[in-house]
């Protein structure tokens, strides 16, 4: 409030202008080098998250935690009031305690265990220039009610914790980097301008890495 009332005071021009980055919250381009050097570790999530780990090893999770396209374009549709920002800060705080629980599952001398520590440092880095290169009003502001409710859920007791969902960290990191695309997508739009949002994006760049089944002639 302290901020507001002084830009009125200022008046004019200045007030407006002080303004005007609180009001329009692009982006900041700051956060796209960070974010493409967690983009870059991410790229290793196959080895790392998935063939050190026993066949459809999995993790328990809260509900909230599997965070998916699918949820976000669900709550863009159903959740009124809500602004990407929020969802960026959903996506933060989301991410940060499935790092959390991902690091604190393997032990010291796995051969995951430093990349893991990695991408969580270069997450928090991240996390970082997000918090600076936004006021703090924004950080201050209500969320709607389903975002606060979700925000509750992942921070309940364990104990208070009626079902849990099962995953694998690989498709944990999936969710991860497919909306970290998506809520951000200023960074990592090329000329070809994809549709980071959408599952089908994804869908044809998995089918594009595995051979193609040979199809069985008709007739
Ligand atoms: C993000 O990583 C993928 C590999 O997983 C790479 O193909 C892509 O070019 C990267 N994007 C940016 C903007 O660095
Ligand atoms: C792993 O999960 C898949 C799909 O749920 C299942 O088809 C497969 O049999 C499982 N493999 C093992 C070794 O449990
Ligand atoms: C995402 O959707 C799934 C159901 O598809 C749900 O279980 C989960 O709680 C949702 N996550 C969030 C963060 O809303």
């Amino acid at each position: 409030m302290v901020h507001l009332s002084s830009a009125w005071l200022l008046g004019g021009p200045l007030g407006l202008f002080l303004l005007v980055p609180v009001l329009m919250a692009p982006t900041p381009s700051s956060l796209c080098t960070p974010l493409k050097t967690l983009n870059d570790s991410l790229s290793h999530r196959r080895r790392y998250m998935k063939h050190n780990f026993p066949i459809n090893y999995s993790i328990q999770v809260h509900y909230e935690e599997i965070f998916k396209l699918s949820n976000i374009s669900r709550m863009r549709v159903n959740v009124e009031g809500l602004d990407e920002l929020m969802l960026q800060r959903l996506w933060f705080q989301v991410n940060q305690g499935i790092l959390k629980k991902l690091i604190r599952i393997l032990p010291e001398r796995h051969p995951s265990r430093s990349y893991t520590a990695e991408l969580e440092t270069r997450f928090r880095d991240a996390e970082g220039v997000f918090v600076q290169a936004h006021p703090d009003e924004v950080f201050q502001r209500e969320p709607p009610d389903p975002v606060q409710d979700i925000w509750d859920r992942l921070t309940e007791e364990p104990e208070k914790v009626s079902s849990w969902r099962y995953a694998t960290p690989k498709s944990l990191m999936d969710n991860l980097c497919h909306t970290m695309h998506c809520l951000f997508s200023h960074c990592f739009t090329t000329e070809a301008q994809h549709d980071y949002c959408g599952i089908s994006h994804w869908r044809k760049g998995r089918n594009n890495m595995k051979p193609k089944a040979a199809k069985k002639p008709r007739r």
